[in-house]
């Protein structure tokens, strides 16, 4: 009921009217909402979309212990919008004989870019991610990407990994050292994920710090780098309000939410750490080796074996209920100065991001899927828009997840082709989503 609530508050534009029978009017001038169990009513100004998540937050929260009463809350300033009416076949009305006649309603919203996911767990979906996300740099041999973060939100890519060095008290991305290659403040390119998300309401995005700081201790022999050094990033930017807090740390597979619940809470970024975890301080940065195992990292060897890499002395069964993370950059040793460092090896992207063949991507998601009876849930890579054809990683993923991959890819030329338009209103689709997911 709160997630049918949430959403019937948000449907704030004039396209509602088109939608479908269940909603029955669209008129406007009042400034309230009223609510009781059976048909919420709801009256709403049209506003940018995180003004109506944090206003949404505030009314679900004093609303939540009441949904039986009915109940008026002032909101801010008209122009405004009235939505009345819920789906005809509540079965909170249980009076009605004629509704078992309406048609069950489709959702049209894709989540994650396929309506097939809506009602998928997060858990049970693989989606690619950009191995060292914010290293993107020109001729800089320590970069991992081309395209920066926003390009690669609207190009799919819906997990964002990176590593993270601590630099005089502030947490930045750097590759191996912050002298090599040093892509500035967490704080800032979060701020970039997070003005994404706002323009992005159906997506759900997955991002694991890499604390490359693990070893180091402070002044007090403690460590220097913890989930708590995070906290400040991710609340400056913003991002906090996104995350998503499971009920444990150490979710197994069935315990996850489907996307759809995830995204009709508008709780829709899983926040991971690799080392140092505190969940006692910080519970929502989950440590990743309890929810998540990796086949080897760095490879270098082409064949890409599934085996278990990280964490270290899981059994199978353990390792059955965990998602999985497929490491698929491909690399190479150099020394350069003082460094012997692993960089991407570039002159094979075409096989390693490839759909079929020795070496492929699409080759190791098959064998891991082979082995483990399901594909990974997440497939890492450098220089995602590299490969034998556009969006090849992207095409390996549709596969795995059985859906059609059909957009253009990859960079500015394609930009346009997706994603929600900022204030461009609230698409006919997520009135469907919501009551296919609330039916
Ligand atoms: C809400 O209504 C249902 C059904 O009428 C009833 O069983 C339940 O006790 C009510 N809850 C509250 C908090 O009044
Ligand atoms: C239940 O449905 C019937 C038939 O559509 C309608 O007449 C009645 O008003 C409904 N009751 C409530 C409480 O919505
Ligand atoms: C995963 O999703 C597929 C496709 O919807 C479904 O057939 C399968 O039962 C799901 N598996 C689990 C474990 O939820
Ligand atoms: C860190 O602090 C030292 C000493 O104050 C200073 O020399 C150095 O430039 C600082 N580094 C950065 C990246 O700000
Ligand atoms: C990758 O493959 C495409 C299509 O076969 C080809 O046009 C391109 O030149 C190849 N790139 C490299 C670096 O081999
Ligand atoms: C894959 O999708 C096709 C077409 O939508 C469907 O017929 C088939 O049952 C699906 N297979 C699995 C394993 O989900
Ligand atoms: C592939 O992507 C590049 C860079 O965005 C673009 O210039 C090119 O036209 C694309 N090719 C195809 C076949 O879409």
């Amino acid at each position: 009921m709160r997630s049918t609530l949430l959403f019937f508050v948000a449907l704030a534009t004039a396209q509602i009217e088109e939608s479908s029978q269940e909603v029955r009017t669209l008129t406007g001038s009042e400034r309230r909402i009223t609510t009781d169990s059976a048909r919420p009513t709801v009256t709403l100004p049209d506003l940018d979309l995180s003004t109506m998540v944090s206003e949404l937050d505030s009314w679900l929260a004093e609303n939540s212990a009441s949904t039986n009463s009915t109940t008026t809350t002032t909101v801010s300033e008209p122009p405004l919008t009235e939505i009345i009416g819920t789906k005809e076949t509540s079965t909170t009305n249980q009076t009605s004989s004629t509704t078992t006649d309406a048609p069950e309603p489709t959702n049209t919203q894709p989540c994650n870019n396929y309506v097939e996911f809506c009602t998928r767990r997060y858990s049970n979906i693989t989606e690619v991610c950009a191995h060292n996300s914010p290293f993107v740099r020109k001729n800089n041999i320590a970069a991992n990407q081309h395209l920066d973060v926003t390009q690669q939100l609207n190009d799919g890519i819906r997990m964002l990994q990176g590593q993270v060095h601590d630099v005089n008290g502030t947490l930045h991305y750097c590759h191996s050292s912050c002298d090599l290659l040093d892509a500035g403040p967490v704080e800032d390119y979060l701020r970039k994920v997070v003005a994404w998300l706002e323009d992005h309401p159906y997506e759900v995005l997955t991002i694991i710090f890499g604390n490359a700081e693990y070893e180091r201790k402070n002044a007090f022999g403690d460590a220097l780098v913890t989930s708590v050094n995070f906290i400040e990033p991710i609340q400056n930017s913003g991002l906090k309000r996104f995350i998503y807090q499971p009920p444990k740390p150490r979710m197994t597979l069935s315990d996850w939410p489907t996307l759809g619940e995830l995204i009709l809470s508008q709780k829709r970024v899983i926040t991971f750490i690799d080392y140092n975890f505190n969940t006692n301080a910080v519970p929502y940065l989950l440590w990743e080796f309890y929810n998540i195992w990796e086949t080897p990292f760095s490879p270098t060897n082409f064949e890409f074996p599934c085996t278990l890499g990280r964490p270290d002395g899981i059994g199978r069964e353990q390792q059955d209920d965990m998602m999985y993370i497929a490491n698929h950059n491909l690399n190479v040793e150099v020394a350069i100065a003082e460094w012997n460092l692993l960089v991407p090896n570039l002159v094979s992207l075409n096989t390693t991001n490839g759909i079929e063949g020795r070496g492929s991507l699409g080759e190791m998601v098959n064998t891991c899927t082979g082995i483990y009876n399901r594909p990974p849930n997440f497939l890492l890579v450098d220089f995602y828009n590299e490969g034998p054809f556009n969006g090849s990683v992207f095409e390996v993923a549709a596969q795995a997840n059985n859906v059609t991959y059909n957009r253009k890819c990859c960079g500015r030329e394609s930009r346009a082709a997706y994603g929600l338009r900022p204030s461009a209103g609230w698409p006919v689709g997520a009135i469907a989503m919501v009551i296919a997911l609330s039916w």
